[in-house]
């Protein structure tokens, strides 16, 4: 009997998820998602939220037949989703298949959960606040990659690291958080109700962060997303790494840019060529502001021939911001020749309910 419904419903059976450029093999039970299975195994698979939203877990598929558990068009971009890239923590395997894993993250530390006090709210804008952690043990982190913080009973909301790691870790970390009108954690954060109360801090997470190579670099932020690229940039120049970068920067009105001085002396500082470009979309007209103006998107697509020049196959993408912003310099930057496999990005999404593939919605930030 038992034959007969291995036969009749072969799907039930576990499948083998080759691995590479590890050329590990992973046996993917019919009840487990690959990440799952991959954690199971003991590997360190790059993952954080395991609900779909991070892209953490990002892979692409190189052979073989899959069930996603959700749109995987809500995280991933569609370039992504024609160079055959999934989500492991929403894919079950319908047959034996081969995937491409991005090895970089090998170096990044285990996540571990430090108890933090938040010792200084900085205002860097109107609506976001430089927020200053210390932390009862140093914590390690590569530059780019982001914690999550819990406080009592609010939903627990992850943010980027702003500041260099150091060898030794950091005893204190800080971030950039941007206020959300009637955010759960946002509103009594701002509101200095976290001040007097215990924050776990959960970390580190995320595969954001500087890849090896030599071509240029194009860094994109939105708001509160200079956070991982300032942490990058800063480490990038303290290991000397000498590559022509240009970083736009996203913002509404000139009173929401911050840490200009920052990346000025950055700009002055580093080992090669170095733009910065600054962009506004809803400056007053009747402003002084010489600068670019409109999205930040739009302005890329202007900027990039000469920034890329002939070395777009060589080039390296890093972006941080709204979902919609990364969604569409994705585009841009796949369609000024940069390879989809080089473009990196964390979108700061957020609680609000996505697809299945079903079609059915679900909460998708359980962070
Ligand atoms: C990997 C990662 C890194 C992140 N890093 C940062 C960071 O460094 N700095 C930072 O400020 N944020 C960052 N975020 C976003 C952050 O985690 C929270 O989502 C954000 O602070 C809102 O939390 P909240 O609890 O205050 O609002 P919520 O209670 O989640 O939202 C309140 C209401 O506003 C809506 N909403 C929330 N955000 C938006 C939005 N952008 N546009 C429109 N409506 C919205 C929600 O759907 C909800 O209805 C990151 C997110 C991710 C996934
Ligand atoms: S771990 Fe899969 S999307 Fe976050």
């Amino acid at each position: 009997m038992a034959g007969f419904w291995k036969k009749w419903f072969g799907a039930a059976e576990a499948k083998t998820a080759r691995l590479l450029p590890f050329g590990i093999d992973v046996e993917v039970p019919p009840q487990q998602t690959l990440l799952e299975a991959a954690l199971a195994a003991g590997l360190a698979f790059p993952h954080s939220c395991t609900v779909g939203t991070c892209a953490s877990c990002k892979c692409r598929l190189v052979s073989g037949t899959i069930k996603p558990a959700m749109n995987f068009g809500y995280t991933l971009s569609k370039e992504e989703l024609d160079a055959g890239y999934i989500l492991a923590c929403q894919t079950k395997l319908t047959s034996d298949a081969v995937l491409e894993v991005d090895a970089a993250g090998a170096d990044a530390p285990p996540p571990e959960t430090f108890n933090g006090k938040v010792t200084a709210r900085t205002p860097l804008t109107q609506d976001i606040l430089a927020v200053t952690v210390a932390l009862d043990r140093p914590m390690r982190y590569v530059a780019g990659q982001f914690a999550t913080l819990r406080v009592g009973d609010v939903p627990p909301r992850s943010y980027s690291f702003a500041d260099p790691p150091e060898r030794a870790g950091r005893s204190e970390v800080s971030f950039f958080i941007r206020r959300t009108p009637g955010g759960a954690f946002t509103e009594p954060l701002f509101a200095g109700a976290f001040d007097a109360l215990p924050i776990e801090v959960e970390g580190p997470h995320g595969g954001f962060f500087l890849r090896p190579g030599d071509g240029p670099m194009v860094c994109v932020a939105g708001g509160s997303g200079l956070a991982p690229l300032m942490s990058l940039l800063l480490d990038a120049r303290k290991n000397n790494i000498r590559r022509p970068c240009v970083l736009l920067f996203g913002a509404r009105t000139r009173a929401d840019l911050y840490k200009t001085v920052e990346i000025e002396t950055l700009a002055q500082t580093w080992l090669a060529d170095f733009r910065f470009v600054p962009v506004l979309s809803a400056e007053p007209e009747e402003s002084t502001w010489s600068g670019h103006r409109g999205f930040v998107t739009d302005v890329l697509e202007g900027v990039l021939p000469s920034v890329l020049g002939e070395d777009s196959p060589r080039a390296h993408a890093y972006m941080c911001g709204p979902p919609p912003m990364i969604d569409h310099a994705v585009t841009v930057l796949t369609k000024a020749g940069v390879d989809i496999g080089n473009v990196h990005y964390d979108k700061f999404t957020d609680s609000r309910p996505h697809p299945t593939s079903s079609g059915e919605p679900t909460l998708a930030q359980a962070r």
